[in-house]
């Protein structure tokens, strides 16, 4: 079979053509990164359990009429996605302060915010992903008003969602990125999810002992990461059935 073309590798995944115009495959790799890369590991099995808890919760989201780029699994770490016009901003959403606002500002980790808090980071490595105003991003073009009015209500919603979601199995969504594209149908062009949604982008911490479940494990060397990344697949009931031992099977793509 002949290779696909891959159009470009991240951190954590590796976009390739699609099997039709305007559809990518989107790959899930083991790799993982914290700092803007100054950390680099392999979580095993991360790919693809993160294919299937992006999956997941994508087809929750569109269940509540949140339009995303997810198509379909196609296989342990791959899915179809439709392709998009990425826009070049993290939107990040807090409940409760952990991470970079608990640095910032000085508030203790684990305080419950007043109110959910939407902020936003230019995708910019070079620069570090540095957080940006609504002031920045119309001024020099990133997103217009429209779009942005756009992305806080998704991000709201898939918020309210999310938090419930979890909570039903014994975990609290502290914050997480999200990011969105521009899809263009016959001249008409509509904001909708992309990326992905998984331990790597959000902070899931058990509701009972607030023991962390997501990539603080691996940025801040607590140990157990693997293990963590299971448990949250397999609280929404979607560990591979094999269980951990379908993790290290065969790739379909390389
Ligand atoms: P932060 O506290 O480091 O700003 O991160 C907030 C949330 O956003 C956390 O769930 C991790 C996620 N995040 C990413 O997914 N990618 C990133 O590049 C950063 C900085 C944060």
């Amino acid at each position: 079979m002949a290779r696909r073309r891959q159009l470009y590798e991240g951190k954590a995944k590796i976009l390739f053509e699609g099997p039709e115009p305007g559809t990518l495959v989107q790959y899930f790799k083991d790799d993982a990164t914290a700092g803007n890369g100054a950390k680099k590991g392999v979580i095993t099995g991360k790919g693809v359990l993160n294919n299937r808890i992006s999956e997941y919760l994508m087809m929750r989201l569109a269940e509540i009429g949140i339009p995303t780029h997810f198509v379909r699994r196609l296989n342990m770490r791959e899915q179809l996605i439709r392709e998009v016009e990425i826009i070049p901003l993290e939107v990040v959403i807090r409940n409760v302060a952990a991470g970079s606002i608990a640095t910032r500002l000085g508030i203790e980790e684990g305080t419950r915010l007043p109110r959910s808090i939407l902020e936003y980071y230019l995708k910019n490595d070079a620069l570090n992903d540095p957080m940006v105003s609504e002031e920045h991003i119309t001024a020099f073009g990133w997103a217009g008003t429209a779009d942005l009015d756009d992305m806080v209500a998704l991000s709201l919603r898939i918020n309210d969602f999310l938090c419930g979601l979890f909570l039903g199995v014994g975990i609290t969504l502290v914050d997480f990125k999200l990011e969105f594209g521009r899809l263009w149908e016959n001249d008409e062009m509509r904001i909708i999810l992309a990326d992905e949604i998984s331990p790597d982008n959000c902070r899931l911490w058990d509701s009972r002992t607030n023991e962390k479940m997501d990539k603080d494990r691996f940025r801040r060397d607590l140990g157990k990461v693997e293990e963590a990344y299971q448990e949250v697949a397999k609280r929404l009931g979607i560990l591979p059935e094999a269980g951990v031992r379908d993790l290290k099977g065969p790739e379909a793509v390389q």
